[in-house]
């Protein structure tokens, strides 16, 4: 068995993961513009294959990008290269982190967060970002809610075909007591020849309570200036997601 997203680095993009990064970027660069980070330097931090700091890239921000996954970051760096922008790729943790230079905004998508499983993890997390951002620089950044990983992830399994040569198993498992969705993650993908290969990964999120993310990013010196549902709109008991966009002050 793999360590985190080092075998699914190579089916991310084609299992459809990078779907809501990029679905998310038109809306972050028209927060970095409402805000006044045009022009500017931004990390996206956990970056996975790096869709998102490729789009950020190609509007021209200088954009660095941290994941703590070598194959994630080798990903990321051929997806930059294949479309010709320059982004500085870095190996890195999120709870301890400092970059070369101070940024004006942070992003960080797609539950990247949730997996910091404790708060001192995720007060690190923020301290980090607050370090290295310059004085009004943001933060932007989405979570999973504590109701998906309870109630939709739950304790339950389920398949899912990707199309004929690729499919998922999911066994997810819900312990209350430390609020941790446990997910035993198994990909099938056909190999030339008709052989299927398979994937397995343990992956643990955390399903931080909102009102904590926001005490911890305060204490952390970063000021809440919109917290929603990904469409900044008001959070309902079953929103799976939210989004929070704070702000070092000035
Ligand atoms: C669900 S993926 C999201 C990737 C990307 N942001 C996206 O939107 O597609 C979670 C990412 O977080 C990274 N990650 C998990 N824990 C991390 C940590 N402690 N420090 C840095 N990256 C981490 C993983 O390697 C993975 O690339």
């Amino acid at each position: 068995m793999g360590g985190m997203y080092e075998e699914l680095a190579e089916i991310y993009e084609r299992a459809g993961f990078t779907r809501f990064s990029r679905e998310m970027a038109p809306r972050v660069l028209e927060l970095l513009r409402r805000f006044g980070v045009k022009p500017g330097r931004v990390c996206d931090l956990a970056c996975g294959t790096g869709d998102a700091a490729v789009i950020l890239a190609q509007q021209g921000y200088e954009v660095l990008g941290i994941d703590v996954s070598a194959r994630m970051l080798a990903q990321a760096r051929s997806k930059g290269g294949e479309a010709g922008v320059h982004v500085q790729w870095l190996q890195a943790d999120a709870r301890d982190f400092v970059l070369p230079r101070p940024v004006d905004a942070v992003t960080c998508m797609y539950d990247a967060l949730n997996y910091l499983l404790t708060e001192e993890d995720l007060a690190s997390a923020f301290r980090c970002v607050h370090t290295c951002l310059n004085p009004g620089g943001l933060f932007i950044f989405d979570m999973n809610t504590r109701a998906k990983l309870a109630q939709e992830w739950g304790t339950s399994e389920r398949i899912e075909e990707v199309d004929d040569d690729l499919f998922f198993t999911w066994q997810s498992s819900y312990d209350h007591e430390v609020e941790v969705n446990t997910v035993v993650l198994t990909a099938f993908v056909r190999q030339a020849g008709g052989l299927y290969r398979r994937i397995r990964e343990v992956h643990r999120e955390r399903g931080h309570p909102v009102a904590r993310v926001r005490s911890l990013c305060e204490a952390a010196g970063l000021e809440v200036r919109a917290l929603g549902d990904v469409d900044l709109q008001p959070l309902q008991s079953d929103s799976e997601r939210f989004l929070c966009v704070a702000q070092r002050p000035r």
